[in-house]
């Protein structure tokens, strides 16, 4: 079984693309609802909290985690891929989604090449510089600016009326355009919750510039990775699973909304 971790329902767009591109792999994803929101923690408080997560779906049978926060991969991955796996769980693999898509910025082609990067995302995503590096370690050249957007994944999170949602957008983006020099090429909802109001975004941003998903990059990313190890890949047995440390009904209702489909969670067990 593959994992797929959030601190809400965030991720759920990350699930979507790894369902799209992998039908018959079988998938848990929990949602830490009982703890969210993150965004005012202390790092080490998110980086316990996302151990204790991951913990969670090993326990229940995950080999592999993908962790679909940003923010969760920006303060804790690398010092739980560096330490606490090698030491506790040797066989098994946590990975996230900033690596795929500053891979795909990386590979864009000679006819459509990317010089410039607009990054909106939580603030310690942004906090953390991870988007820069992760895409100037591939690609020097390449400049990014970031947007911290402070509050904006748990107004999303708690359905907020879409005028407030869009105006909030609106201020964040303008913050940006008028930081930078010139209209950046594209632009990577850095925040797996941003996605879900993506026709704000489409509407407000200027539209020379490119949305890249960051989901479609972590799926196609996920799908070779399972083709290089494929002693995490499993076959389906029924349908996925949607955990929570949340209130399950306020949980499915709030993320069935967004999801495009009903999604009934359960509490997690173990
Ligand atoms: N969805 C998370 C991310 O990608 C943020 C969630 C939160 O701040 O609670 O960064």
């Amino acid at each position: 079984m593959i994992g797929v971790f959030d601190f809400g329902s965030g991720g759920l767009t990350v699930m979507r693309a790894f369902e799209s591109v992998l039908p018959d792999e079988q998938f848990v994803y929990l949602g830490d609802h009982g703890n969210a929101p993150y965004g005012n923690d202390a790092v080490d408080d998110i980086h316990d909290l996302t151990q204790a997560a991951i913990t969670r779906l090993f326990k229940y049978g995950c080999s592999l985690v993908i962790i679909a926060c940003n923010t969760a991969v920006a303060t804790s991955l690398q010092r739980l891929q560096q330490t606490w796996l090698p030491e506790v769980y040797p066989d098994r693999k946590v990975i996230g989604v900033v690596a795929p898509v500053a891979e795909q910025i990386a590979k864009a082609t000679c006819d459509d090449p990317v010089q410039s990067v607009a990054v909106f995302a939580t603030q310690h995503t942004v906090q953390s510089n991870i988007f820069a590096l992760q895409i100037s370690h591939r690609r020097p050249a390449i400049k990014v600016y970031q947007q911290a957007c402070q509050g904006l994944a748990l107004l999303i999170e708690q359905s907020a009326p879409e005028d407030v949602v869009r105006n909030e957008i609106r201020n964040h983006i303008n913050a940006l355009l008028n930081a930078a020099p010139h209209v950046p090429d594209v632009c990577i909802l850095g925040c797996t919750h941003y996605p879900i109001v993506e026709h704000l975004w489409r509407s407000e941003l200027p539209d020379s510039m490119r949305l890249i998903s960051q989901s479609n990059a972590a799926a196609e990313s996920l799908v070779e990775y399972l083709k290089s190890n494929p002693r995490f890949s499993s076959a389906r047995a029924g349908g996925n699973t949607f955990l929570t440390t949340g209130d399950v009904e306020t949980v499915s209702q709030r993320a069935s909304l967004f999801y495009g489909a009903r999604v009934a969670f359960s509490s997690i067990d173990v």
